[in-house]
């Protein structure tokens, strides 16, 4: 049975610019993410820097304008500088956070060539847990420092005559939890964050920085965490960080697609938490909100049982396979941080390469795209410009948690230079949805293509020997009638209907 959903669309209802870096990525060392992921030297397709050429074939095709870097927990227990200089002199060591081995034969000059050669820019992070203001100002001056002191001069000996230029910068990471190698409070870590913040834009006052916001809204500091830490640092960082990962350990299907509500309402409470800190200092500056993490993640709950026998080098970590499903709460999450353009203007898809990842390797073997791959490349290719205020109207169900649920979860953008609507629509429900709209008179507008992402087995996955089970295809039925938009949204299904002024217009 087919039921009846409506959007309410006008270019003049409009929610924000788009910053094109709520399409970023992250890759941390961690599992086979660098090593077995983008570097594998020997690898059939490596170039001669050993970076896989079809594991950036799929991330350039992404088109991914940043992506943070070494971690994660990852980076709070990082000596920067054991990742430069000769790769014969580079020391292996014991990576706490993941239980590993690190042979830190890739590191920061490796990753900026990797994000050259990938078309992208990189957000790095800094140590706040075992380390602090002094090693980060040193980061800073290698990295940005044109020459003529110690650091920049250590870079140019490292081979690499130009700064790097790297403008944006997280001060640690998820520094609220316990698992964090010196975890810290939030009065402690706001102190640190402030002061590292100041010496670091000392040497290089273009920086943009990111302070630690909670590493998810169920933890039992949030908010108190966000208003501290803000306390402390308003007027030296730029963005608050968020960090969420939903599983669907349950199987419960709808529950599992509400989440992105658990999202939304995890925004407003930064933003409401930003505001109040505003208003407090009476400051004029408005903090922006960096969602540097955020994905499915089924074996959330359990991943320091899943460890592997400690100190091995690249083991398989977090290589979570994703269903068709998660591609759909996927698709909702994009919708999200859309629907919120005007004040999520960073926002990472964690992580990217075979560690909770759109895009898999085989070590020595092939690459393949999971599902979670196709509404991230929809919204970053067709998801720029500006974010419409959609106004949208569908059957409900109800989730104990979170309240009423619409079936139709959508967002709609708009790029006036290209004169092309994009609408994004999720229908998290299993009956199809008859779509139409108000609002704009679209008479002078033409379909350019309605994709679908659908699959009858919601837990259908692929693999390196299938890859294309679970693909979109150009087999909508987007229509337009008298100035208005009619489509077909089958039952669990990724919408995305492209329309574009015909020249005419
Ligand atoms: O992305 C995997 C891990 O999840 C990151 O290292 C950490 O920041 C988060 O808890």
């Amino acid at each position: 049975m087919t039921q009846t959903a409506h959007i309410t669309l006008h270019p003049e209802f409009q929610i924000g610019a788009i910053d094109p870096r709520i399409y970023g990525s992250f890759i941390e060392h961690l599992g086979r993410a660098v090593y077995g992921g983008l570097f594998e030297p020997g690898h059939p397709t490596a170039d001669a820097d050993g970076f896989r050429g079809d594991v950036l074939e799929l991330v350039r095709a992404l088109d991914v304008p940043v992506v943070r870097y070494p971690g994660g927990n990852f980076v709070s227990g990082y000596n920067w500088e054991d990742g430069v200089g000769p790769v014969s002199a580079r020391p292996r060591r014991l990576d706490l956070a993941w239980k590993t081995t690190e042979p830190n034969t890739f590191g920061l000059n490796e990753f900026m060539a990797w994000c050259r050669r990938a078309g992208t820019a990189p957000m790095m992070a800094v140590n706040l847990g075992t380390r602090g203001p002094d090693a980060a100002r040193n980061l800073v001056e290698y990295a940005n420092h044109p020459g003529g002191t110690y650091y920049s001069d250590l870079r140019k000996a490292h081979g690499v005559a130009e700064p790097h230029q790297i403008k944006l910068w997280c001060l640690g990471n998820e520094m609220d939890g316990p698992w964090q190698i010196c975890h810290k409070t939030a009065d402690e870590y706001g102190r640190a964050a402030r002061e590292t913040a100041k010496v670091m834009r000392w040497v290089d006052p273009g920086l943009e920085l990111v302070a630690c916001g909670s590493s998810g809204r169920g933890m039992p500091t949030f908010g108190a965490w966000e208003e501290t830490v803000l306390g402390h640092t308003y007027d030296m960082v730029d963005y608050i960080s968020l960090h969420t990962y939903y599983g669907n350990s349950a199987n419960n299907t709808p529950g599992f697609l509400a989440r992105s509500l658990d999202m939304d309402r995890f925004i407003t409470s930064v933003i409401a938490t930003c505001d109040h800190v505003k208003a407090k200092t009476r400051s004029r500056k408005t903090i922006q909100l960096s969602f540097d993490e955020w994905n499915v993640w089924h074996s959330i709950a359990s991943w320091e049982e899943a460890l592997p026998a400690p100190w091995v080098e690249a083991p398989p970590l977090l290589e979570e396979r994703y269903t068709f499903e998660d591609a759909l709460l996927v698709g909702s999450m994009l919708i999200t941080l859309l629907r919120h353009a005007d004040r999520v203007k960073i926002a990472c898809l964690a992580q990217l390469v075979n560690v909770i990842a759109p895009v898999m390797t085989v070590t020595g073997g092939g690459a393949w795209r999971q599902t979670i791959y196709y509404p991230f490349l929809h919204a970053s290719r067709y998801g720029r410009g500006v974010a419409l205020d959609l106004q949208t109207r569908s059957p409900e169900t109800n989730d104990p948690e979170l309240g009423p649920v619409p079936a139709l979860d959508a967002v709609a953008t708009q790029d006036p230079e290209l004169g092309t609507l994009t609408v994004f629509a999720v229908n998290r429900g299993a009956k199809a949805l008859a779509l139409d709209s108000s609002g704009l008179d679209l008479s002078r507008y033409r379909v350019v293509e309605h994709l679908t992402l659908t699959h009858l087995d919601l837990k259908a996955v692929n693999t390196l020997a299938q890859p294309d089970t679970v693909v979109p295809r150009p087999n909508g039925d987007a229509a337009l009638r008298d100035g208005a938009l009619n489509a077909h949204l089958a039952g669990y299904s990724w919408n995305v209907i492209r329309l574009a002024q015909t020249t005419e217009a």
